[in-house]
């Protein structure tokens, strides 16, 4: 057996075990997660399951939160906002797959941007690979063969881009000119009555409670590094662009959502691991519901099945187009 068989058996198993931990919570009040029918699209977002052979709680957690999407009434969309995996390794990606295996039937498609730990360890043209097989490797993944991790995808009217660092780096990203002029075409060429959503690991400089958030780390620190300005310009190209982003591990809070003029910006918590900040519930994410004129922001523990209560800043967010 090979030494990456030999570490998806060992998740497996200890999968099995933490899933029967109790320190993981319970479904007993889940709602299923209904999809609006005057919606033009809904669409959860996660950020950094981080699924690691060295953490089985993990999985556990990411399990009750697919579990949430299992139940779910057709969700148009999951995006993973990066950080999937702690290494990068091929056992994480398959047993990744394997907790993502029953959304099937419930979501139609999964998106997926790389997070610094799913690129960190190498060489940028191997792991992107990697990266793109594992997409394309769940029955409703849906990625783009060529040789960045950039792509687009529209769905309903509205524009969905994927971003992703141009070579290989440790914790910050690096944005390419070339990236950069892709995204601001596509931005602009998207229809202009519907919100662009942009989706990207890192957040930007002084935004969503940086440094504070990153745990007040160096003035760079948790944010995309060096093109953080010249991205900033490009998403103020036009109205209505959402910046989603992950990476803090900073619980739904009086950061998560920033309105930054042309764009908005909204930083999610992470599905997989303890969050900072004083709102600890586990297994937070975001559904998001477009329609005609609006778009609504929920916070939604979805290991628990439930939305985030109201009195929790920003648990829910109108966003007016
Ligand atoms: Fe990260």
């Amino acid at each position: 057996m090979g030494i990456s068989n030999f570490l998806y058996r060992q998740m497996e198993k200890n999968f099995e075990r933490a899933s029967s931990n109790s320190k993981v919570n319970g479904r007993e009040k889940a709602v299923p997660l209904q999809r609006d029918e005057n919606a033009l699209l809904t669409f959860a977002v996660w950020g950094d399951p981080q699924i690691s052979f060295v953490s089985p709680l993990r999985s556990a957690r990411v399990f009750r939160a697919v579990e949430d999407l299992k139940e779910a009434d057709s969700l148009d969309a999951l995006v993973l906002c990066g950080d999937i995996t702690e290494y990068g390794a091929k056992c994480e990606y398959r047993f990744v797959k394997k907790l993502l295996e029953c959304t099937k039937d419930s979501v139609k498609h999964i998106y997926a941007v790389p997070g610094n730990h799913d690129v960190r360890l190498r060489n940028h043209k191997k792991q992107l690979k990697r990266f793109q097989n594992f997409v394309a490797s769940l029955g409703n993944g849906d990625t783009d063969f060529k040789n960045s991790y950039y792509y687009t995808r529209d769905l309903n009217g509205c524009r969905f881009i994927m971003m992703g660092t141009d070579m290989s780096t440790f914790e910050a990203a690096y944005i390419s000119k070339n990236q950069l002029d892709r995204l601001k075409n596509d931005i602009l060429s998207a229809p202009e009555d519907k919100p662009v959503f942009v989706f990207n690991h890192q957040t930007l400089k002084r935004t969503n409670g940086l440094p504070k958030t990153f745990l007040g780390k160096g003035k760079w620190r948790g944010s995309v590094g060096r093109e953080s300005e010249k991205l900033k310009n490009v998403l103020s190209v036009r109205k209505n662009v959402f910046f989603v982003t992950g990476h803090l591990h900073y619980c739904t809070s009086e950061y998560t959502y920033e309105d930054c003029g042309n764009f908005k910006a909204l930083s999610v918590p992470t599905v997989g691991v303890i969050n900072h900040g004083d709102f600890k519930t586990m297994t937070q994410g975001y559904v998001i519901s477009v329609y005609e004129d609006r778009v609504i922001m929920r916070s939604r523990i979805f290991g628990e099945g439930i939305y985030a209560e109201k009195n929790i800043p920003n648990a829910y967010i109108e966003a007016v187009l």
